[in-house]
């Protein structure tokens, strides 16, 4: 299948070319890391400049100099870029380092920038910056929405030119990590970790390890059974423990640049240590030793919650359980073992609270896990940039201590001082042709990376970079994508569910409207709508969830008065007469927000279709029918949730709009 070059598609500046003299690169240094930031270098200076960048072997007389410097104090992730003389010195204590900095320069070429006597520094703030893709070994993509796997195909491991496309793209932005396979490990996907594989695994993280990235599989628990031939998975178990680390051995000897483990278990069906009586530490500690030897890392999910829930019971609440599940376990995990957690309680929803585990574990490694393949958020149909809920993520302030409390702070190892943690999002590519779907989705993927690297960046700094090296430097095109991107998270979250309370979508699917169609089920997702309000109460008369958070988070989400409003619904059961900040009523806002967001998505589209002309014929069509498809959609989505409020109120639009 063809493939696009995404924001790495350089474009002809001859201009630019005209303030750029230098035409030599020097390395000091061999791997296959320095070969490639040579070649990227070559590539970007030969497609924009429009020049050949000779390699020399003469320091004294190159133009770009890649110097590799141990004792260089931005590490080995970090580099600087400076100006001395007539040369331009990119310098790193790593080799991945220098290839950050060879795409740093690309980058600002990119935007029109010579980087003519500057000097700047950049140390990455995330140590781990990962992407989890949910690909299955058939080819097929759970929640993916662009294609097929290019991982995978008839159960088979795929290595081809794709492969290394896609590791230049996920480099050029700071990923460092990869899970190549679903969390949900299955059927073949469990043999991943057998010799049959090992062939293809190695030649693909090969090619990752040129572009410093390692690769991670994610485990089936049960794989001592499922084809050990052991007769259970005990983790405590002196034969399952040796079954693993010699599995480890194996794996570990032949993959080199194997990073570690991606492991979700007891968690919607999936094996794990409850079935043994044994928690969560007991498991991930023992494939935490098994994986030691070899530097490797374990790293464990904590979306654990009763997936068998009965919709009558009021006291059971699913936001509660990830925190009541790990937080006992505080301060017992391995070094070497890292908890991912989702950015919310719940899963993904356009809104959430953040995950009280944030600040609720003291003494264990964390790991931020957000979604950029958009299963709630419209499916990379819908145009949602989703940079902005993350900066709000980051910022969060959990009073875990005086400073350095933010989430951030806890995921950059600033609060803690540990180096085992980072940003994780479930990846959003595929093997479409512009890799995901929705050509505007890649700012999410492109900005996930820039800012688990670079977290001062602003989203709106981000969205700009990202259009100037997908679409070139012409100033209403950015001007106008950088407004539909900045418009469509907040479009979305008001056309779809209000105020926080989430789903009200097709089960299964997760696709379009449909109020009641988690209301009932199984699955811990309520919105308790009656004909007097909604919401669900989870202050301390509720579900106590509230109460899960540090003060004064907890005095905050708990009252209705401080509680934010757009979490409302999350923490309370309102009327719908009551009166918010706004002095509109909860259902005049319902109201109004659908009404707003449907005409959001109707500017949105319009906006798009005055660069007709201004971006490739090709992406154009392909935006223009996606957004079409938006404006539809974000009117049933309308239409339905204004109809299902007001037949359950019977509370007229005070603007007599048409709800049905
Ligand atoms: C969601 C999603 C599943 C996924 C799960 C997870 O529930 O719908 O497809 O497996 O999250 O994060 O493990």
């Amino acid at each position: 299948m063809e493939f696009e070059k995404a924001w790495l598609s350089y474009r002809r500046n001859p201009q630019l070319a005209m303030r750029w003299s230098t035409n030599s690169v020097y390395s000091n240094f061999q791997g296959a890391i320095a070969r490639n930031a040579v070649q990227e270098l070559q590539a970007a200076a030969q497609e924009i400049l429009g020049y050949p960048m000779t390699e020399t072997h003469c320091q004294e007389e190159a133009g770009v100099l890649l110097l590799l410097d141990e004792n260089q104090e931005v590490g080995k992730e970090g580099y600087e870029i400076c100006q001395k003389g007539e040369q331009l010195l990119i310098t790193s204590a790593g080799e991945a380092g220098i290839l950050y900095g060879v795409f740093h320069l690309a980058r600002e070429l990119q935007c029109g920038r010579t980087m003519k006597n500057s000097c700047i520094r950049k140390t990455p703030d995330s140590p781990l910056r990962m992407l989890n893709h949910w690909d299955n070994m058939d080819g097929s993509i759970e929640r993916g929405y662009s294609g097929e796997s290019f991982f995978f195909e008839n159960n088979q491991v795929v290595v081809n030119d794709r492969t290394r496309a896609y590791a230049r793209l996920a480099a050029s932005v700071g990923i460092n990590g990869v899970v190549i396979n679903n969390v949900n490990v299955k059927d073949r996907a469990t043999w991943l970790i057998d010799e049959v594989f090992q062939k293809e695994l190695k030649e693909m993280s090969d090619i990752f390890s040129s572009y410093g990235i390692r690769l991670f599989l994610s485990l089936n628990f049960a794989a001592p059974m499922e084809f050990g031939g052991l007769e259970s998975a005990d983790p405590c178990k002196e034969e399952v423990k040796i079954w693993w680390k010699e599995k480890m051995k194996e794996l570990c000897t032949r993959l080199p640049n194997l990073g570690g483990f991606l492991v979700k278990a007891d968690s919607e069906g999936r094996p794990g240590p409850f079935t043994y009586g044994r928690t969560h530490a007991d498991g991930a500690n023992m494939l935490a030793e098994a994986v030691k030897p070899y530097d490797g890392l374990i790293i464990w999910r904590c979306f654990v919650y009763n997936c068998q829930q009965d919709w009558r019971d009021r006291k059971t609440d699913r936001a509660r359980s990830g925190y009541d599940n790990f937080k006992p376990l505080d301060g017992q995990f391995l070094d070497n073992v890292i908890l991912q957690v989702k950015n919310g309680p719940m899963d993904f929803q356009v809104r959430e609270p953040v995950s009280p585990l944030f600040g609720g574990m003291e003494h264990t490694n964390e790991m931020l896990e957000v979604q950029i393949a958009q299963e709630y958020t419209g499916q990379q149909r819908h145009v949602c940039y989703l940079i902005p809920m993350f900066k709000e993520i980051l910022g969060f302030h959990t009073h875990c201590s005086e400073n350095l409390d933010t989430v951030e702070d806890i995921v950059t190892g600033r609060t803690m001082r540990n180096h085992n943690c980072g940003m994780a999002a479930v990846a959003n590519t595929g093997n479409d042709e512009n890799w995901t779907g929705h050509d505007l989705a890649a700012a999410n993927f492109y900005g996930f990376g820039r800012l688990s690297f670079d977290a001062s960046l602003s989203a709106e700094e981000i969205a700009q970079e990202w259009i100037r090296c997908t679409f070139g430097q012409d100033e209403e095109v950015l001007e106008k994508i950088e407004k539909i991107l900045m418009m469509s998270w907040p479009a979305y979250e008001k056309y779809t569910s209000p105020l926080g309370i989430g789903w009200m979508v097709n089960p299964n699917y997760h696709y379009g409207p449909n109020v009641d169609g988690y209301e009932y089920d199984r699955w811990g997702t309520y919105h308790r709508a009656d004909h007097l309000g909604l919401g669900v109460d989870r202050s301390h008369n509720g579900t106590g969830y509230a109460q899960q958070y540090l003060e004064p988070n907890t005095s905050m989400y708990d009252a209705i008065e401080t509680c934010p409003e757009e979490l409302l619904l999350f923490f309370h059961y309102i009327p719908y007469t009551y009166e918010l900040k706004s002095g509109k009523t909860l259902i005049q806002h319902i109201y109004d927000t659908h009404f707003e967001g449907a005409e959001d998505v109707e500017e949105m589209a319009a906006i798009w279709d005055s660069l007709k002309g201004k971006v490739p014929e090709k992406v154009f069509l392909r935006v223009q029918k996606r957004l079409g498809h938006q404006k539809d959609h974000s009117k049933e989505w309308r239409d339905q949730i204004n109809s299902y409020f007001y037949r359950k109120s019977m509370i007229p639009d005070n603007k007599n709009r048409a709800i049905y």
